[in-house]
């Protein structure tokens, strides 16, 4: 089950966290992965963290913004690996230097980074992706999104709720479109991860547990294992939704 030998896939911002997790998942089952990361040596090292446990994956330092760099460097990296990706998660999603305010204190030029990464970031990555899955009649996009694109949060991330939202909507006009050609589209909406722990003080982790039914943050591994079932082939018939996945919490 779930086998997805023959397939490459192309896993945005997987230097690290959550994109790391997905990438040595999809690897394990059987996929040749395209690391893509912002930081080269972010991404080397997880490419080479998949080699070492004997799969195929292989680094590419790109700015998912760029949709020239984009391009080029999937292009690249489809030739070394002799396919067409037709697997496609976008994790990338945090921008660098996240702004953390309420939005009465964001400048407008504090408004762009969350939406250029989660919408134009995205939508360039599949823009460069799509023919190839179209044209062979199969292919799989996973959007990871957020809780916070469905609900109010006094969180100070406006903006990044407002990248999340918008690209869910896009995916699921695309899963419309794209059905037809064999191409699914999915979003994974995660509640709080394991990475958090390094972000946050402790005290606030405590209280994010207490709203999370399994008592735990969320795994990378698991997250990866949901992507694997989501780009294989017995998920051909799951499109166009948005599955939480946040070990139960109803606040999202
Ligand atoms: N961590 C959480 O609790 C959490 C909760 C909900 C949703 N998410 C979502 O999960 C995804 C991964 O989050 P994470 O916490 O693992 O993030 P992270 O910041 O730990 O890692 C993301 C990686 O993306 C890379 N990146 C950033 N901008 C990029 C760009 N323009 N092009 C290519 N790579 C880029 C970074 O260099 C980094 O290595 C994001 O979409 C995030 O919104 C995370």
């Amino acid at each position: 089950m779930f086998n997805l030998t023959g397939h490459i896939a192309l896993v945005s911002g997987a230097g690290q966290s959550v994109g790391e997790g997905i990438a040595k998942v999809l690897a394990r089952q059987g996929a040749s992965v395209i690391v893509n990361d912002l930081h080269a040596d972010r991404a080397e090292k997880v490419a080479a963290a998949i080699a070492e446990e004997g799969n195929r994956g292989i680094a590419a330092a790109f700015d998912v913004t760029d949709i020239d760099a984009t391009a080029e460097a999937v292009r690249a990296a489809e030739a070394e690996l002799g396919g067409h990706v037709d697997i496609l998660v976008n994790n990338a999603g945090v921008a660098e230097g996240r702004v953390i305010k309420p939005f009465r204190d964001l400048a407008p030029e504090e408004w762009r980074a969350p939406i250029d990464l989660n919408i134009f970031g995205a939508m360039n990555c599949i823009k460069v992706v799509l023919d190839g899955m179209c044209d062979n009649g199969w292919g799989r996009i996973v959007q990871i999104s957020s809780g916070s694109a469905r609900t109010g949060q006094n969180i100070n991330q406006t903006m990044y709720a407002t990248g999340k939202s918008g690209i869910e909507g896009f995916i699921r006009h695309l899963a419309a479109e794209t059905g037809q050609y064999g191409v699914t589209a999915n979003i994974v909406a995660l509640g709080h991860q394991k990475n958090l722990e390094d972000k946050m003080p402790p005290e606030m982790i405590e209280r994010i547990l207490t709203q999370i039914p399994i008592g735990r943050l969320g795994d990378p591994i698991e997250v990866g294992a949901f992507c694997a079932y989501l780009a294989s082939h017995e998920a051909g018939g799951m499109t166009g939704q948005t599955l939480d996945f946040n070990g139960g919490s109803q606040t999202r």
